[in-house]
């Protein structure tokens, strides 16, 4: 295990408990983007851009775009590099109405799933509450405020073995029975959850205008293993790709193109949001960026013709007491290098020419690759690629880390891996490439 990839993971580890909700990630990567000395811009607002000028724009605090435009951009033909992941992991929405009433003096809060999480795992611990509400001023306007409890604050109880004796041979939880948190034992009363969101937000619970909220595994994430080769933490998936990522891009300064990271919100329930990938967010500010530099509808067609989109999302490492679930040659291990995720579905838009380019990428930086493909007879996951493409049809390759525990509330991976895609995309944005046709790459 290396120093520096071992720092670099609990860089992560520290960036992961101080962003608890989609809205904190969001929060935490545009202060990194504003001490970096990019510029924020606002979609409502008219943009001036500049050559060698470095921007990010958000979308309901929730989805982000950062680009820098290289200084020596050309006049006529230029290209984009862009990188994507998501900011959102699976998790439970508390209800705008919150709380249910015992039985006894017991208060439970009503909660729905977002996304597809492994149920079991957010049992028996202690749960924070995380995300943004909307309240109404003394002056009458309606602001948002990034909310987060400071301990922890409801628990959903395992039922014990005694009243369930058949509970080890797996037992489906229903998520409107099975899954409510407690989160009092009778010291307080109705309203409270509300009074205590008020209180976080600092605000009256009347001046409460509207809620997203969600639960957090507030469990410190750690690096682990007598050879210090694990990092357990919440949300992994996908910010174990989000964090390096938008280090590699920050660090980036390619003259000749437009260098892109975005993080998309949704992913996790199927990315089809004003916010999501499958949104006119990236084509927006991609098309008004064009417009802004002086360029023709004409050129922002061209570009898109010669440029490439890294789409990250976390992938699985063969699980060792289950190999028999994974492809046996096309598999991942922890700390084996970025995974580059292949399906002939093209739910991973993986194909010869983007797994070539991000190959080449990878070999020039000493990162080593290795591969994803899905049993034959399993569907898997799907991720935020193809859906980007349908709206910003670009080149893409679908890359990811490899990890154990997918969508569990506390997930596991390699301690080395994170740098090795830091490299990979600082690679990536340092090299010129630009894609002229399926069978020519310029490569500098
Ligand atoms: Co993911």
């Amino acid at each position: 295990m290396t120093t520096s990839g071992i720092d670099l993971s609990r860089e992560l580890c520290s960036f992961i408990e101080a962003s608890p909700s989609v809205f904190h990630v969001v929060a935490n990567l545009a202060k990194a983007l504003d001490e970096a000395g990019l510029t924020r811009l606002r979609e409502r607002d008219a943009w001036q851009l500049r050559r060698g000028g470095s921007y990010y724009v958000t979308r309901n605090d929730s989805s982000i775009i950062a680009f820098k435009v290289g200084r020596d951009l050309p006049e006529e033909g230029y290209h984009l590099q862009m990188a994507a992941s998501h900011p959102d992991s699976p998790t439970f929405k508390v209800k705008q109405v919150p709380e249910l009433e015992g039985p006894g003096e017991m208060l439970r809060l009503n909660v729905e799933g977002y996304g597809g999480m492994l149920d079991a795992s957010w049992l028996d611990r202690p749960l924070g509450v995380a995300g943004r509400v909307l309240v109404r001023r003394g002056d009458g306007r309606i602001e948002s405020r990034l909310v987060a409890s400071d301990r922890d604050v409801a628990l959903i109880p395992n039922v014990a073995i005694h009243q369930r004796r058949d509970a080890n041979k797996g037992f489906p939880y229903n998520h409107q029975v099975d899954l409510c948190p407690i989160f009092s034992a009778g010291s307080l009363r109705m309203g409270a959850f509300d009074e205590m969101v008020a209180h976080l937000a600092g605000v009256e619970a009347s001046q409460l205008l509207g809620k997203d909220l969600y639960l957090c595994n507030r469990a410190a994430p750690r690096i682990w293993g007598w050879a210090d080769e694990f990092v357990s933490a919440p949300k992994l998936d996908d910010l174990q790709c989000t964090f390096p990522a938008s280090r590699a891009f920050v660090q980036s300064d390619n003259p000749t193109c437009i260098t892109v990271f975005a993080c998309f919100d949704t992913e996790e329930v199927g990315s089809g949001t004003r916010q999501g990938a499958m949104s006119t967010f990236l084509h927006d500010v991609l098309v008004r960026a064009n417009a802004a530099l002086g360029y023709a509808q004409e050129d922002y067609l061209r570009a898109l013709a010669a440029s490439m989109m890294v789409s990250c999302d976390n992938g699985h490492a063969v699980h060792p007491n289950h190999p028999e679930l994974y492809d046996a040659r096309n598999c991942g291990r922890l700390n084996g290098g970025v995974l580059v995720k292949e399906a002939a579905s093209q739910k991973y838009t993986t194909d010869a020419l983007g797994r070539a380019i991000f190959t080449a990428v990878c070999n020039d930086a000493g990162v080593p690759v290795q591969t994803f493909a899905n049993r034959s007879d399993s569907a898997g996951g799907s991720t935020l690629g193809n859906k980007s493409s349908c709206q910003v049809s670009v080149l893409s390759v679908d890359i990811g880390l490899a990890q154990l525990a997918m969508h569990s509330s506390y997930e596991t991976a390699g301690s080395q891996d994170a740098e090795y895609l830091m490299r990979a995309l600082a690679a990536f944005f340092a090299t010129d490439i630009r894609i002229d046709d399926a069978e020519l790459v310029a490569f500098e």
